[in-house]
């Protein structure tokens, strides 16, 4: 059966990178036959500020009926400080469609991409399972007497047992199914002893069902230390959604930068969302030097999530052999731009 899938390439360097993604599409179709085809929505800032239009009505629901996956780009520009149309799309995307896994691994694929000492390819190698429908990304909260000296704002982090008992349960199987051993939750319960009180609750009761599974737990500040101090000793880090974001462009850190890092919204067995972890960065658009390797990367993870295993094996041993072969652009150290190096992977394919 085909495979049907929604591009969103986005604002900013979102776009460029989707280009080198979908580039990789074709010639996966053109030369292999995979049973693909996909379509082109201009969601983005672009359409908001000329129609007013962030995610149009009933686009969701298309979505569920007429897609496997969505690629997504980033949402961000300067023209936008509300950052509305990303809230809408990004989140609204995240959250309508209930993708409460945010998968971002971090795996390192050549030792010169590390600022660490003493780190080569593999010593880094694991994967972060965030939250993604709620936490402090709820939306729930207000301003009260906004723009006086007198104002409030609350902005209210949501933490529900549904919630937090999925995600942690995602990342136990996770772990158990590729025979991962060690597995770390983080919050901050000493800080926050509602809301993160009752991830150490529901933790200590999902554990339970994985002795197989060696759990441990790290408030997310000492998290962030050893993250840099020893790496390699992670393999599934689950957390919540706001200590997800900043964590997970800790670990492109480690391992290249954001212009590597993939990701996939999951809610399994359900339409997901693929997107590089980095944002529409106006720094670097329209200048063909962006990274595009997130982007294929993140189709990588589609076409596993979609059944297509060999392919996403390919995709990932192309951009490995740019990364040894020097074929970078400059966030990498190299001179090549998105476009020259999106193409280069593709005739590895
Ligand atoms: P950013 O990720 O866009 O960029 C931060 C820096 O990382 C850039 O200055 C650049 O030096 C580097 N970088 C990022 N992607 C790169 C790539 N592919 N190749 C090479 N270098 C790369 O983060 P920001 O500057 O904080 O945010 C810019 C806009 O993007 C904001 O509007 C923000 O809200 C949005 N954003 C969107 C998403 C998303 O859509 N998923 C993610 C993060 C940020
Ligand atoms: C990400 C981004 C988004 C997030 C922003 C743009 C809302 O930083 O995908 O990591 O915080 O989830
Ligand atoms: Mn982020």
């Amino acid at each position: 059966m085909t495979k049907r899938i929604a591009l969103i390439p986005g604002d900013g360097i979102g776009r460029e990178v989707v280009a080198g993604a979908e580039r990789a599409l074709e010639t996966l179709v053109t030369r292999h036959g995979l049973p693909l085809d996909w379509t082109t929505f201009d969601w983005g800032a672009e359409k908001y500020l000329c129609e007013g239009v962030t995610l149009p009505e009933g686009a969701l629901e298309m979505l569920h009926r007429d897609f496997h996956a969505i690629l997504l780009g980033a949402m961000g520009d300067p023209r936008v400080p509300s950052n509305q149309h990303a809230v809408d799309i990004l989140l609204g995307i995240r959250f309508g469609l209930d993708l409460y896994v945010n998968q971002r691994p971090a795996k390192l694929l050549d030792g010169r991409l590390c600022p660490l000492r003493g780190f080569s390819k593999s010593d880094i190698n694991f994967v972060i399972c965030r939250e993604n429908t709620e936490g402090a990304y709820a939306g729930v909260g207000g301003n009260f007497k906004r723009d006086t000296v007198d104002e409030v704002a609350v902005q209210e982090d949501v933490n529900t047992r549904r919630g937090v008992e999925r995600i942690l349960v995602y990342a136990f199987e996770y772990a158990r199914r590729r025979g991962l051993k060690k597995l770390c939750m983080s919050d901050k319960a000493n800080a926050m002893p509602y809301g993160h009180g009752l991830w150490q609750r529901t933790f200590t009761q999902v554990q339970e069902r994985f002795p197989e599974v060696e759990a441990r737990h790290l408030y997310i500040d000492t998290l962030a230390t050893e993250m840099v101090r020893n790496p390699s000793q992670f393999q599934v880090i689950v957390t919540c959604n706001l200590f997800g974001d900043i964590l997970s462009d800790l670990a492109a850190a480690l391992v290249g930068g954001l212009g590597v890092a993939p990701s996939a919204n999951l809610n399994p067995g359900r339409i997901s969302m693929f997107e590089p972890v980095h944002g529409s960065a106006p720094n670097l658009a329209g200048k063909n030097i962006a990274n595009p390797m997130g982007a294929i990367l993140s189709l990588g993870m589609m076409l596993e999530e979609l059944g297509f295993s060999e392919e996403s094996t390919r995709i990932a041993k192309g951009v490995a052999d740019a990364i040894h072969q020097g074929i970078s652009t400059p966030d990498l150290g190299g001179s090549l731009g998105t476009c020259e190096v999106a193409q280069w992977i593709c005739t590895r394919l």
